[in-house]
């Protein structure tokens, strides 16, 4: 199964996406008192943003993800940083009632969603999941900031409208980072079973330079809309253009982490 998320897109998400602040892996580790003891799954791990150092806090990470080329760089992202508890596997949230029958009852002490709910049947998952957890465990859906052309700046908003000219199509869907999402997710966290959902936001800002933002911008890019290699250098101009004349560019990123645990 492909997704876009194949080939030079999962390399260019590998070194350009934002990875995560140690409060956000502190957030998780108070949330479910997660010790070394425990296993953890990371359901659309992608190229390990969380996975990997959630490794050092825990006994074992499952990383999940349905895209060959994202699991590769993850584990070699693990590998890289001296990271050997952790497990790589090829699938998806469809998968999670096969896993259970493998890991078997209160297994996991937490499943963790980074940017990937939007994918997933969340509903079905999130009962799916209850079984799977040892007491005081549960889920916790992180968004990581808000799409690069979605942002509340005079860059950001330069960049949505030479996007939207470019690939003439308008540039809405928050992929889950959205407060309406958010509060979908926690509407229906609560209706599966699981209790004290709350959501805990880390905020800070950041500086990217202008080849940090396109690479951010081709890390989103479906692989069939990525532009041929040759034509990159043009793209990259294009975008270097519509932007105002600044050498670096403020991010202000708002990490959500909404958690449910199960009693
Ligand atoms: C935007 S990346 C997020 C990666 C990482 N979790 C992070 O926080 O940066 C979304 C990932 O979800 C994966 N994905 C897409 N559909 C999925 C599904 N149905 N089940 C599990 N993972 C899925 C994609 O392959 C991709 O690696």
């Amino acid at each position: 199964m492909t997704l876009g998320f194949s080939g030079d897109v999962a390399q260019y998400y590998a070194k350009f996406r934002r990875g995560y602040p140690p409060q956000v892996l502190d957030t998780l580790q108070a949330a479910f008192g997660l010790g070394t003891g425990d296993v953890v799954l990371d359901l659309g791990c992608g190229t390990g943003q969380l996975a990997v150092p959630l490794a050092s806090r825990v006994r074992s990470v499952i990383g999940v993800d349905p895209e060959p080329d994202m699991l590769r760089l993850a584990r070699q992202s693990a590998t890289g940083q001296g990271v050997h508890n952790a497990t790589w596997v090829l699938g998806a949230d469809t998968d999670i009632p096969a896993m259970g029958a493998l890991v078997g009852q209160r297994a996991l002490a937490m499943t963790v969603i980074g940017q990937a709910l939007h994918w997933m049947r969340h509903d079905e998952l999130f009962r799916e999941l209850t079984p799977l957890f040892r007491a005081g465990g549960g889920i916790a859906v992180v968004a990581n900031g808000t799409p690069l052309w979605l942002q509340d700046s005079a860059w950001s908003r330069s960049l949505r409208r030479f996007l939207e000219e470019h690939f003439g199509t308008r540039l809405e869907a928050t992929c889950g980072t959205g407060s309406r999402d958010r509060l979908r997710y926690a509407q229906a966290l609560g209706e599966a079973g699981y209790e004290d959902v709350r959501e805990t936001a880390i905020e800070y800002s950041d500086e990217l330079s202008v080849d940090e933002l396109i690479g951010g911008v081709y890390s989103a890019i479906p692989a069939d809309g990525l532009p041929a290699p040759a034509d990159r250098p043009a793209f990259a101009e294009a975008i270097r253009q519509s932007l105002p004349p600044e050498l670096r560019f403020t991010e202000h990123v708002r990490v959500s982490v909404l958690t449910g645990r199960i009693a």
